[in-house]
Parts: C-alpha cells; sequence; structure tokens
C-alpha cells in the first residue's frame, strides 16, 4: 500500500512540497495545515527525516491532534475549530515558523502568513477548507508582511513533478525499510465504497491516505 500512499502521488506532493517548492533546510520549523491527511502526515514525517527543526500540524479532531503529536513526529499541534487559527499558531508557534505546508487554504492561511520569519515560504499544496464552501469569504492575507518579511507563497502540481518520483524512491524507500518511515493509512474495505470513502476524506473521516481494498 505504500506505493498508494506515501511513495505515490500523495508522498510526492509532500516530498516536491518540502524540497523543491519550499526548498526546506535543516533546523527550519515548518508548519503543516491539513497534517493529519495523506499529505499532511507524508509532510511530517519527510520533514522530520529532513532534518526540520519544530513541527507544527493542524487538524479537525482532538484524536487527530494527539495522533499528530504521538504517532506521526509533529512537536505540537492544534484543532483549528478550537478558536482564531492565528491565536492558535502563535500558541504552538510562539517565536514563528519558516515553512508552511498549506494543504487546506483560508484562514489558515492568513495566519500562516503573520507567522513566517524573514525569507518565509509558503508550498501552496492544496484549498480543501473552500471546496465544500464555495461562498466562504476571501482569505485576508497581510500584503504588507510579504513585501517586508519578503516571503515567498508559490502553488505546484505535483502533475509537473514526476520526474522527482525516482527521488522520492531513493530518499523514502530505506527509510521505509529500517522503520524510520511509516505509511499512515485508513483502508475501506469494498470496491462498491469508494464513493463513500471519497466523501469520508472529505468530510475529515480519514487519518493519513485513504485507500479502497477489493475483495481479497
Ligand atoms: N497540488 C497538488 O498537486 C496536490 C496533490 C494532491 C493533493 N493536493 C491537495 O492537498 C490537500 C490534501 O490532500 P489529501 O489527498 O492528502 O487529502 P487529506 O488531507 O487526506 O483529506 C482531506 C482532509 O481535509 C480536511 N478538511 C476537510 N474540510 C476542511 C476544512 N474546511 N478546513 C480544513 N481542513 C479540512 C479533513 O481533515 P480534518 O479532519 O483535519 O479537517 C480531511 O481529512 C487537498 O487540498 C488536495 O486537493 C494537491
Amino acid at each position: 500500500t505504500a506505493y498508494l500512499s506515501v511513495l505515490g502521488g500523495t508522498g510526492l506532493t509532500a516530498y516536491v512540497a518540502l524540497t523543491r517548492v519550499a526548498r526546506l533546510r535543516a533546523g527550519e520549523d515548518v508548519f503543516v495545515s491539513g497534517a493529519a491527511g495523506g499529505v499532511g502526515t507524508a509532510a511530517g514525517r519527510f520533514a522530520r527525516l529532513l532534518g526540520a527543526g519544530r513541527l507544527i500540524g493542524s487538524a479537525g479532531t482532538p484524536e487527530k491532534v494527539t495522533y499528530l503529536t504521538e504517532h506521526v513526529g509533529y512537536d505540537a499541534a492544534f484543532d483549528y475549530h478550537a478558536g482564531p487559527a492565528a491565536e492558535l499558531l502563535a500558541a504552538a508557534a510562539p517565536t514563528g515558523v519558516d515553512v508552511f505546508v498549506d494543504n487546506v487554504g483560508g484562514e489558515q492561511l492568513g495566519a500562516a502568513i503573520g507567522a513566517l520569519r524573514l525569507r518565509g515560504r509558503v508550498a501552496r499544496v492544496g484549498t480543501i477548507s473552500q471546496y465544500n464552501t464555495p461562498d466562504a469569504p476571501p482569505v485576508v492575507l497581510d500584503h504588507t508582511a510579504v513585501v517586508e518579511r519578503r516571503l515567498r507563497i508559490e502553488g505546484f502540481l505535483v502533475s509537473d513533478h514526476r520526474d522527482a518520483q525516482e527521488e522520492l524512491y531513493d530518499f523514502a524507500v530505506p527509510h521505509l525499510r529500517s522503520g524510520a518511515l511509516t505509511a499512515d493509512e485508513t483502508v475501506i474495505d469494498g470496491f462498491d465504497r469508494i464513493v463513500d470513502a471519497f466523501l469520508l476524506m472529505l468530510r475529515g473521516g480519514n487519518t493519513g491516505k485513504i485507500l479502497v481494498r477489493k475483495g481479497d
């Protein structure tokens, strides 16, 4: 199953976000939104293996928050329903962060701009906070901070980075074999439950990559 999660398009998205878009350097502090999902768990585990400093994640339930700190290797995590994102992030990362891997957009993107340090980078992965709420209010971004702190906000599509696949295998497979890397997965049984599984993922019912297992 790792070929569908940490070694597949999900893992490649996390790897490209950290290495090619954010260009993470050892010791840098990283915030990941949607941290308990497929891309988010891979991003946290990869960031740790790449030598990141403090890792902060956000997710949608207290159980996921606990999972992030107890299993995935995040140093701090918060439930984004628990208050204004800017306040929750400031409490979890009082001295700021260098890199933001943004899976959700929306309010958390605005909060992260406020928390990024000089020459901070945002890897814009996705906007799931707005897929089901197209009428959501526009994101409030501190444009002045982007200039004064020389921030870089860059979106990307993993389909433009297929050439990084072998590099991902070289990086991740030895860690999988040694046990330093674990694939986080939620498995749903039954080919006929594909639609249920997809909707479950959109509603936050998954931890790690959601997979559908077809019979035996
Ligand atoms: N750029 C690319 O090439 C690329 C490639 C793959 C994926 N993506 C994007 O990356 C993101 C993550 O994808 P994934 O496949 O790993 O999915 P995922 O994170 O495993 O699943 C989606 C998660 O989004 C969270 N969510 C749902 N509604 C939300 C809301 N209103 N605000 C914040 N979080 C919400 C839920 O977790 P909670 O319980 O934490 O809310 C849910 O588990 C998505 O935005 C996806 O479109 C982009």
